[in-house]
C-alpha cells in the first residue's frame, strides 16, 4: 500500500502573522478529525517559505503534520550568500524538500543536472525530496509531455541506488496546470502517473516502482480533488494556492476513498 499524501506548498506568499493564522485555522479543524477517522491515514506535509519554517513546525503537532522547505542549496555549506542547506534545514527539523519545481526550473534555471546534486544532498541529510516533473503547455501542444518528463525523471533520478530511490516521493505537475485553475483532467493524469510509474519500472523494478507515492499537482482544490485521487496511479496531491486556505486544504485531504487508506 503506498502512502497517500497532501502537501501543501505556500510558495513565496505569507507574513509570520499570516502564516500562524493560517496554521491556527488549520489545527482547530484537525483536532476535529478522529484518530479512528480513515483520513488520519494521509501524510499531510506543509511546506512554507524557509522564513516559516521554524515557527511552523513549533506550531503544528509534528506527529500529524510533516514539515517541507521548497528548496535546498546545491551545495553542502560556505559562502553562498543567501541560500540555505540541507543540513540547516535538518537542524530545524525539516523532513521533506520540493526540489526542481517548475518555479524553480523557469525562473532559476533549475536543470535536471543541477537537481540531481540537490537530491544527493537532501537524502545525505535525511531530507526526503519531492520531486517535480512535468510539461509546459507547447511541449504537450506538441505531444511532448512524455518524452520531457522521462528526461527529467532519468536525468534527475535514475543516478540513485535503488534504496535511495524507494525514498523519494514523486509529484507530476504539468505546468500549463500550476496557478492557472486550469487542471488536467483525471484521464489526463492517470495517464502521466501511470506512465512515470513503467518508467521507474523499467529502471528499478516493479516492487519499487509499486512503491513510490507519484502526487498530483496544479490547481488541484476541494472541488477537483476527489476525482483525482480515485486514480489508480495518483497518490495525493501537491497543492499551490488552496493549501493557503485551512478549511480548502483541509477538505482536500478529505478527498481520498477511505477504503484506499489503510
Ligand atoms: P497551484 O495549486 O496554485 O496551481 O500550484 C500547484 C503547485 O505548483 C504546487 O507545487
Amino acid at each position: 500500500m503506498r502512502k497517500k499524501i497532501v502537501a501543501g506548498n505556500w510558495k513565496m506568499n505569507a507574513s509570520k502573522a499570516e502564516a500562524v493564522a493560517i496554521i491556527k485555522n488549520f489545527t482547530v479543524l484537525m483536532k476535529k478529525m478522529s484518530h479512528a477517522s480513515p483520513f488520519s491515514k494521509v501524510t499531510i506535509i506543509i511546506a512554507p517559505p524557509f522564513i516559516h519554517i521554524d515557527n511552523v513546525a513549533q506550531l503544528v503537532n509534528r506527529k500529524r503534520i510533516k514539515i517541507a522547505a521548497q528548496n535546498c542549496a546545491v551545495v553542502e555549506n560556505g559562502a553562498y550568500t543567501g541560500e540555505i542547506s540541507a543540513s540547516m534545514l535538518k537542524s530545524i527539523n525539516t523532513d521533506y524538500v520540493i526540489l526542481g519545481h517548475s518555479e524553480r526550473r523557469t525562473y532559476f534555471d533549475e536543470t535536471n543536472r543541477v537537481l540531481a546534486k540537490k537530491l544527493d544532498i537532501a537524502l545525505m541529510h535525511g531530507l526526503i525530496p519531492i520531486y517535480c516533473c512535468g510539461e509546459t503547455l507547447d511541449e504537450r501542444k506538441a505531444e511532448k509531455q512524455k518524452e520531457i518528463v522521462q528526461k527529467q525523471i532519468t536525468e534527475g533520478l535514475f543516478h540513485l541506488s535503488p534504496k535511495e530511490f524507494s525514498k523519494i516521493v514523486i509529484a507530476y505537475e504539468p505546468v500549463w496546470a500550476i496557478g492557472t485553475g486550469v487542471t488536467a483532467t483525471s484521464d489526463q493524469a492517470q495517464e502521466m502517473h501511470a506512465f512515470i510509474r513503467s518508467v521507474i519500472t523499467t529502471k528499478y523494478g516493479k516492487a519499487v516502482s509499486d512503491s513510490i507515492s507519484i502526487l498530483y499537482g496544479g490547481s488541484c482544490n476541494s472541488k477537483n480533488a476527489k476525482e483525482l485521487f480515485a486514480c489508480e496511479d495518483v497518490d495525493g496531491g501537491l497543492v499551490g494556492g488552496a493549501s493557503l486556505k485551512a478549511d480548502e486544504f483541509f477538505e482536500i485531504i478529505q478527498s481520498f476513498e477511505p477504503s484506499s487508506l489503510r
